[in-house]
């Protein structure tokens, strides 16, 4: 999988050299690359953003920096965004951005990618690895949907991922807008209910939650099918314990020293509901029915 991301922060992505994640690079499954958004700044200042057109606080990443640098990193013919002269600080306008500008014929840099069937339909689980051979791009975004173990469960077979960090009060929406009527799939992802200061760690926690589902990416890929929100009926997981069998005076459930592993599968599995229940309600309201058993019903 070949994984491009966008920032003012690239070096923010070293850590990706560590651990599994380094592994998988030195094993050839994964191409991680991080950009430096700067780079595609024409003005003396390298700005990336702006003040938000109608007022209020912060900063509004530009489209026009983005569009240089996704067109390029897309392989998308470069649009006619008017560049300033080296050395003049861009007009800072963005009333006057015109985004959707025609392709510019005498600029065409590259081959436009293949035009990825949209992604609103959203797949079974079964039909996810058929998905996805053009490029995502996706921007992580505090009011966006929720990003779940399903969607890292179907990006995780994407050939091309394309992560583009916001900073500041975020981008400008039509960013996002214009890539997906060129027919890219884009996504926009919350990880959470809370406001992070940018894009960094976001992508950083969804990049891990997609990439460990790649086969081949773990080393015992038994570790995770079990896991707590997997599959259709996902519920949290149940307790673990080592050995010793008692330790500062608490014991593990005598259940799991029985060596009967009909007795060891329900006992987790009624342990997975009941804190499912009490810990996540809402994951026990959307179960589906058919992912329980009679037994089930009695716990
Ligand atoms: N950027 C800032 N906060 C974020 C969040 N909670 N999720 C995704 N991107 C963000």
């Amino acid at each position: 999988m070949k994984i491009d991301i966008v920032s003012v922060f690239p070096e923010y992505f070293e850590v990706m050299n560590l651990s599994l994640m380094g592994k998988a690079q030195a094993k050839g499954l994964l191409e991680i690359k991080a950009h430096n958004l700067r780079d595609w700044t024409h003005d003396v200042h390298h700005s990336v953003d702006d003040t938000p057109v109608g007022g209020g606080a912060g900063m509004v990443m530009k489209p026009e920096v983005w569009g240089e640098c996704l067109d390029e990193l897309l392989g998308l013919s470069q649009q006619s965004d008017s560049v300033p002269a080296p050395g003049i600080a861009a007009d800072s306008d963005a009333d006057t951005n015109q985004s959707d500008d025609p392709v510019s014929a005498a600029n065409t840099q590259s081959a436009s990618v293949n035009v990825p069937v949209s992604s609103d339909g959203s797949p079974a689980e079964s039909d996810m690895s058929a998905q996805l051979s053009a490029p995502v791009l996706i921007f992580p975004n505090p009011s966006a949907p929720l990003f779940t173990q399903r969607d890292a469960t179907e990006l995780s077979h994407a050939k091309h991922l394309l992560f583009g960090c916001g900073r500041y009060e975020g981008y400008d929406a039509r960013i996002p807008d214009y890539y997906r009527s060129q027919g890219i799939d884009v996504r926009e992802y919350s990880i959470g209910d809370y406001v992070l200061n940018g894009g960094e760690v976001a992508v950083s926690v969804m990049l891990e939650a997609i990439t460990r589902l790649m086969p081949g990416f773990m080393g015992n890929p038994d570790s995770i099918v079990e896991e707590s929100y997997t599959g259709e009926g996902a519920l949290l997981e149940h307790h673990q314990y080592t050995k010793p069998a008692v330790w500062r005076d608490i014991a593990v459930p005598n259940v799991l020293l029985s060596g009967d592993h009909g007795k060891v599968n329900r006992y987790r599995r009624d342990e997975a509901l009941a804190r499912t229940a009490e810990i996540r309600p809402d994951l026990i309201a959307a179960l589906d029915c058919k992912a329980l058993d009679k037994a089930d019903r009695k716990t």
